[in-house]
C-alpha cells in the first residue's frame, strides 16, 4: 500500500536517488519524502527547484504496466488538489497545471523489476528564480490557499493508491476517463519534440498504453510515446 512506509529525510539531494538507495530492501508502495531538495531531478536533466515549501516524494513501485504509471500519478495528483477545490490540467506526458503554469510534474525511473515515481508538487512555494517565473508557479502563488503539507501527503498517498490499484487490476478504461476529465490536450495543436525529430498534430485521443494520438495536417495518425511536448494552439 502506497505510504504505509514512509522515508521522511529533511533535505537530501534527490528522493529518486534515495530510493534508489533502497530499492532491494523497500517493500511496494515505500515512499521517500523530503522536505526540500538540493539536486532535484526534472525530465531531460533538468533540475527540479526544490525549496523548502514544495511536496517532493518518490514512490517504489511494481507494476504491470510501467508505461501508465504517469498517467495515473497526474490523475491522482489533480484529484488531491480537487478535494481543496483547486481544479487543474494534465499536460501530457506528465505536467500538472494551474493557471497555465506547471505546478507539479513526475519523473519516473525503471530499475529492474521497479519503477520509481518522482513527484515535485509546487505547493506552498512563495517564490521562483527568474528564469522559471513564466513557466512555473505554486498552488500557494495561483490560489492563495495555504495548504498543510501532510495533509496534501496523506491524501495524495490515497488518491495515488486508488488509481494503481485501478491500474493493477487492469482496469485501464476506467483510468483513461479521468484522464479525458482532467487532461488539457485533447483538440490542441502541438509539437511533439524527440532528440532526432519533432511531429506537429491536433492532438486527437490517448490509447491504453498512454501514447498520445496526433491527426498529422495530412490526416496521417500518428503515435507519440515520449518527448517534449509544446501546445501551439
Ligand atoms: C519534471 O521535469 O516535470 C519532473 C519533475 C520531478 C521532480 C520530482 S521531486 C521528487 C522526485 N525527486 C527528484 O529528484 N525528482 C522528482
Amino acid at each position: 500500500m502506497i505510504g504505509e512506509q514512509v522515508y521522511r529525510l529533511e533535505e537530501i539531494e534527490s528522493t529518486n536517488e534515495y530510493a534508489k538507495s533502497i530499492l532491494s530492501d523497500a517493500v511496494n508502495g515505500t515512499v521517500v519524502y523530503a522536505e526540500s531538495q538540493s539536486a532535484g531531478k526534472g525530465r531531460f536533466g533538468k533540475v527540479w527547484y526544490s525549496p523548502r515549501g514544495g511536496l517532493y516524494i518518490s514512490v517504489i513501485l511494481k507494476t504491470k504496466k510501467p508505461e501508465l504509471i504517469p498517467i495515473m500519478a497526474g490523475i491522482g495528483i489533480c484529484e488531491t488538489l480537487n478535494r481543496y477545490d483547486i481544479l487543474t490540467g494534465i499536460k501530457w506526458p506528465n505536467d500538472i497545471m494551474l493557471n497555465n503554469k506547471k505546478i507539479a510534474g513526475v519523473l519516473t525511473e525503471i530499475i529492474d523489476d521497479k519503477i520509481i515515481l518522482g513527484i515535485g508538487l509546487n505547493l506552498n512555494i512563495v517564490d521562483f528564480p527568474e528564469e522559471l517565473k513564466e513557466q512555473a508557479s505554486s498552488v500557494l502563488l495561483e490560489t492563495k490557499k495555504h495548504l498543510d503539507q501532510i495533509t496534501v501527503f496523506q491524501g495524495l498517498c490515497s488518491e495515488l493508491n486508488r488509481f494503481y490499484n485501478l491500474l493493477e487490476s487492469a482496469r485501464i478504461t476506467e483510468l483513461l476517463l479521468m484522464w479525458y476529465h482532467y487532461t488539457i490536450m485533447l483538440g490542441k495543436n502541438v509539437v511533439i519534440e524527440l532528440p532526432d525529430k519533432s511531429m506537429q498534430g491536433r492532438v486527437i485521443d490517448i490509447d491504453q498504453d498512454g501514447a498520445l494520438i496526433l491527426m498529422l495536417p495530412g490526416g496521417k495518425i500518428e503515435r507519440a510515446v515520449a518527448g517534449n511536448c509544446r501546445i501551439i494552439k
